[in-house]
């Protein structure tokens, strides 16, 4: 199978890069992407040489060039967009550009090019927020409440309308958090592990108490990839890790892990809108495609602080540059927030 990954230069996209092209000898890739702050070419670099390896650079909002690339693949696999909760708070319009807009670009490109398989990954953060008990599965109603989750939720209803309205071949992923190598250090697992690493402290949002549910990255690859091959068209499937921490324990995880001191950790003001608990519960990704996390919750810790560890010069310069250029322009600390 050819494949055309969107987004394939960030996190979740670079690592299923490599998954497929490992994994799957009898496809080729090429990854598309508009390399914005969150877009990285030195994570595809061991595949420089690879002749089932591709890079093009480009926007999925622009017409022309992404008519043109789907010509040349069987099935689009569609991670870029605008990822952090943060920032659409900031700048809520990028997020509506490229997730809304790009994701129909990208559709009405698969239609018109004899109706291209596509998988779209999305997140659970499209159900909104749980109270203390309860889980999101794929009949839970949408109650999307960042501008973030709000294009997410928009781009999971056009693809469905393009299955609907025009029989496109699609399936959609809603997955929890990820965590793993390549993960941009302004998200809470590598920015808490790379702080730890330069002697900071970990900035903890309000009390610390929200919950997410943590998945290794290696296992949503594995799922997207089996929802790919073996979902039912039209169908939705959710993946977790069934790894509910909340902020203040995962911090003091890491803490523990990395051997540094409890006071390491610093509150500060809290996200507006700060969503309470996510959970999922994955019965349908498990019946119908045989997937569950493989990868136990402190395995996967300890292997993510191994590679921030091993790769200092990487999370080094996106610190020294677009990232630390934001936070300064958000909280004048570069790297971490006002405290309370
Ligand atoms: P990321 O921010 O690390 O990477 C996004 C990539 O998309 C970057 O390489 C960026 O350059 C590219 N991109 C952005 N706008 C583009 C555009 N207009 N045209 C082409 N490329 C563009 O994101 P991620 O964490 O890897 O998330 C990938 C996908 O998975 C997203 O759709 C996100 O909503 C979803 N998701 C993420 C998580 C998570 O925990 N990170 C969990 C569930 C779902
Ligand atoms: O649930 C899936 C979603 O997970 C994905 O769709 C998003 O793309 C991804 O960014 C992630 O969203 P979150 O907002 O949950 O992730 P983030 O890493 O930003 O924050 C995780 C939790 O940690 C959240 O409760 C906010 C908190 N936090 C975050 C940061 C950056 C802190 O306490 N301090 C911080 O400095």
């Amino acid at each position: 199978m050819r494949l055309l990954i969107t987004g394939g230069a960030g996190f979740i996209g670079t690592n299923f890069a490599y998954h497929v092209l490992e994994h799957h000898p009898e496809d080729s890739v090429i990854v598309f992407d508009k390399l914005t702050y969150a877009g990285n070419l030195e994570n595809l670099k061991q595949l420089e040489q690879n002749p089932r390896f591709a890079f093009v650079k480009g926007d999925i909002c622009d017409v022309e060039i992404v008519n043109d690339i789907v010509k040349k693949v069987d099935a689009v696999v569609h991670f870029a967009a605008e990822s952090h909760v943060d920032r659409s708070i900031d700048d809520p319009m990028s997020f509506v550009r490229t997730n809304v807009l790009g994701t129909q670009t990208l559709l009405d490109a698969c239609r018109k090019n004899a109706y291209i398989r596509f998988h779209h990954v999305s997140t659970d953060e499209v159900f909104g927020s749980l109270g203390r008990h309860g889980m999101f599965r794929e009949n839970t109603a949408y109650d999307p409440r960042s501008p973030y989750s709000a294009s997410k939720a928009s781009s999971d209803h056009l693809v469905r309308a393009a299955f609907h309205t025009y029989k496109l071949p699609i399936t959609i992923s809603n997955c929890s958090n990820n965590y793993g190598p390549y993960c941009f250090p302004e998200k809470f697992i590598p920015l808490a592990i790379t702080n730890i690493l330069e002697g900071k402290k970990i900035p903890i949002y309000g009390d610390g108490m929200n919950i997410r549910d943590w998945l290794y990255v290696e296992d949503h690859c594995y799922g997207i990839y089996a929802a790919l091959v073996h979902g039912r068209m039209g169908e939705t499937y959710c993946f977790g890790g069934r790894a509910e921490r909340a902020n203040i324990e995962l911090a003091e995880i890491i803490l523990f892990e990395m051997g540094a001191r409890i006071d390491m950790l610093q509150f500060v003001k809290d996200r507006p809108g700060h969503d309470a608990r996510y959970a999922i519960d994955f019965r349908k990704a498990e019946d119908e495609l045989g997937w569950h996390p493989a990868v136990p919750f402190l395995h996967g810790i300890r292997r993510t602080i191994e590679w921030y560890k091993n790769n200092r010069e990487w999370w080094t310069r996106i610190k020294n540059g677009s990232y630390t250029q934001y936070y300064e322009s958000q909280y004048g600390l570069g790297g971490a927030n006002e405290p309370v």
